[in-house]
């Protein structure tokens, strides 16, 4: 799977988004150490803040099929916007040493990591202290 497949497939999850609000759609797709892809997007609600965003759904969705180890993230939006904070953090937990594919919707992508979008965050570690 090389990252411009993967940037594809989240674009495919893309065109399944939920918004009625926002009509801003946004895809997600994400890589497991074995090589498997699990797709989401965002599924707005009536009730704004219950609105859940496409990264969350996908890593959420292959945590439920068990999947638990996974080396990247390809996230799609017709501008290529950046995820929210609350997906950094959520990426930094389930996934902290992915690599994250920003794409916009021509299926051009910028490269970076959980780690840059994510500086000094508050991980499992710090609990343990
Ligand atoms: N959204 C995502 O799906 N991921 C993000 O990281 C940023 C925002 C969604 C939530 C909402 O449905 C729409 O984009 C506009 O905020």
């Amino acid at each position: 799977m090389t990252p411009a497949e993967l940037v594809q497939q989240a674009l495919a999850a893309r065109t399944r988004a939920y918004t009625p609000y926002s009509g801003y759609q946004v895809g997600a797709a994400v890589l497991t150490e074995a090589g498997e892809v699990v797709l989401g997007c965002n599924v707005e609600n009536a009730a704004y803040p219950a609105t859940i965003c496409a990264e969350r759904v996908a890593l959420t969705a292959a945590v439920a099929q068990g999947k638990r180890h996974f080396t990247a993230i390809a996230v799609a939006t017709r501008n290529g916007g950046s995820p929210c904070g609350t997906c950094r953090q959520v990426m930094m937990e389930l996934g902290p040493d992915m690599t994250v594919y920003i794409a916009d919707e021509s299926g051009a992508y910028r490269t970076t990591t959980v780690r840059a979008l994510l500086p000094d965050g508050f991980d499992h570690d710090k609990l343990a202290g």
